[in-house]
């Protein structure tokens, strides 16, 4: 079953995909628009580098030497490259040159990894205050279009895969799936979930949105402490 594209009818986000609907042909349709932008949540950038790193650094990332991020439903790639320069950036701060990055962003949508894996994007003159700490990874083409330089470039790999058919080892240190649960009906968002978190450490952090915070609570992962975006822990319930 294919849910309904047509926006000036039904908005997208009202979709309610279930487990057989057509997921790559619904988010492949031309008429879709997804809202992304660098660094689009400020709060969720600002939590990543003043808690969720240095959280890290003290429980194992230090003696592993690679920080591994997951940026699961990525779209065109500005959500997975902001995660690499903020990463980058932070680490460099705390002076943690040395622990490597490495950025893996997921889309079911051919076109959207193919934009992600170009680098190349047209920004607006009130996209770069947000910009502005980061100017150095961006090279001007010209005509308002930017590329994304190499040395940001090499830290992430864009795959196209459906979240639900992911196989992935508890590997991920930080795992990100923000705006895309919202097209799904509850029953399968939490069949989404239970695969997600099975992808992070023990010791890692998630931040799945838009999903209650109580609801992840009932589940028994604890919300980082101070934070009020990322959670932690794998629960027996969940994991089952
Ligand atoms: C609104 S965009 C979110 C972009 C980005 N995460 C952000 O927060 O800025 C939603 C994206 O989720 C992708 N998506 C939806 N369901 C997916 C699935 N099952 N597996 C992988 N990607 C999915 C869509 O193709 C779309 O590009």
């Amino acid at each position: 079953m294919l849910a309904d594209t047509n926006k000036n009818e039904k908005h997208v986000y009202d979709a309610n995909l279930d487990s057989h609907s057509d997921l790559q042909r619904f988010f492949e349709a031309d008429n879709l628009v997804v809202a992304t932008r660098f660094f689009r949540n400020a709060a969720l950038f600002e939590q990543l580098g003043s808690m969720v790193i240095p959280n890290l650094l003290s429980s194992g990332l230090q003696e592993r030497g690679t920080l591994q991020i997951w940026s699961a439903g990525c779209s065109d790639g500005r959500e997975s490259y902001s995660l690499a320069m903020a990463a980058r950036n932070s680490l460099d701060d705390l002076g943690y040159q040395g622990i490597a990055v490495q950025v893996r962003g997921s889309d079911l949508s051919r076109p959207q990894i193919e934009m992600a894996r170009r680098g190349v994007y047209r920004i607006s003159a009130s996209d770069w205050p947000k910009l502005d700490p980061y100017r150095q990874n961006f090279e001007e083409l010209g005509s308002a279009f930017w590329q994304i330089v190499s040395t940001i470039k090499g830290l992430v790999e864009f795959v196209v895969e459906d979240i639900i058919e992911a196989q992935m080892d508890a590997q991920f240190d930080i795992l990100i799936c923000s705006l895309v649960l919202l097209y799904y009906d509850p029953q399968y968002q939490r069949e989404i979930i239970k695969k997600l978190v099975k992808a992070v450490r023990p010791a890692g952090f998630f931040h799945v949105a838009p999903v209650g915070r109580r609801w992840l609570k009932s589940q028994g992962f604890e919300p980082l402490p101070g934070s009020s975006l990322f959670f932690t822990g794998r629960t027996m319930e969940i994991l089952a």
